[in-house]
């Protein structure tokens, strides 16, 4: 049976639509802390659960690693790995904060999510990949070398979230035509303007190229 196209995004959408439908993230927050004061036995500093300014222990297994530290109820992923990891993981970058630009995205048991829209409490027992995760300088990733061999960074401070959105896509579906990569990409956004150059650096990932780059058709978006 043919998918609806609702079913369709929602498998590659990494948190606008979800989180709105509400999969119970950031914005569930306070029915989430009430949750966890009682659970967590979070170290205190206040004892009225209305004003929640304890810290909580929360384990995550962050690109293989066991990585322990205390955060607030209200902390998010993204937070925790670049503001409470020692040392931090600060792959995933900082933009918006909102849930709107993709600079955040990590894959959340192989999903692209945005690290800005999930509490650090509710990745726990998930495995979360960054971009560190895909590859190192040293042993890149088909993506992660396709990105430096077309060149498709600028400023760079989108680049961790492309290329974590298309190493997911492309386990998905690793014969993309540009349509479906460009789809793929919809939650990421570079101020830049290198589209071209990401989507020719993802359908060269997908083919295995190691040919020379070339200009890629410009895209209005
Ligand atoms: S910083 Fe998370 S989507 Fe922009
Ligand atoms: S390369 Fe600068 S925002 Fe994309």
């Amino acid at each position: 049976m043919t998918k609806s196209r609702d079913n369709r995004d929602d498998d590659h959408d990494p948190g606008r639509r979800k989180f709105l439908r509400g999969v119970g993230i950031a914005g569930a927050g306070a029915a989430i802390a009430d949750h966890l004061w009682t659970e967590a036995q979070a170290e205190e500093t206040q004892t009225t659960p209305a004003n929640l300014a304890g810290t909580v222990k929360v384990v995550l297994d962050v690109n293989g690693q066991r990585r322990e530290t205390q955060v607030e109820p209200r902390t998010t992923l993204l937070n925790a790995l670049r503001n409470h990891l020692e040392p931090a993981v600060t792959g995933p970058k900082l933009v918006c904060d909102m849930g709107t630009c993709g600079a955040c995205t990590i894959l959340l048991d192989g999903k692209p999510v945005y690290s800005c829209l999930v509490l650090a409490v509710d990745a726990t027992k998930k495995q979360i990949t960054t971009v560190e995760g895909l590859g190192t300088p040293e042993n890149p990733n088909a993506v992660q070398a396709a990105f430096v061999e077309h060149d498709a960074s600028m400023c760079g401070f989108c680049t961790p979230g492309f290329v974590t959105t298309i190493s997911a896509y492309l386990k998905k579906n690793p014969n993309p035509s540009l349509a479906e990569v460009r789809e793929a990409c919809k939650g990421n956004f570079c101020r830049c303007g290198t589209y071209p150059k990401v989507f020719e650096a993802a359908l060269a990932a997908a083919k295995g190229s190691k040919s020379e780059p070339s200009a890629a058709a410009p895209v209005n978006r």
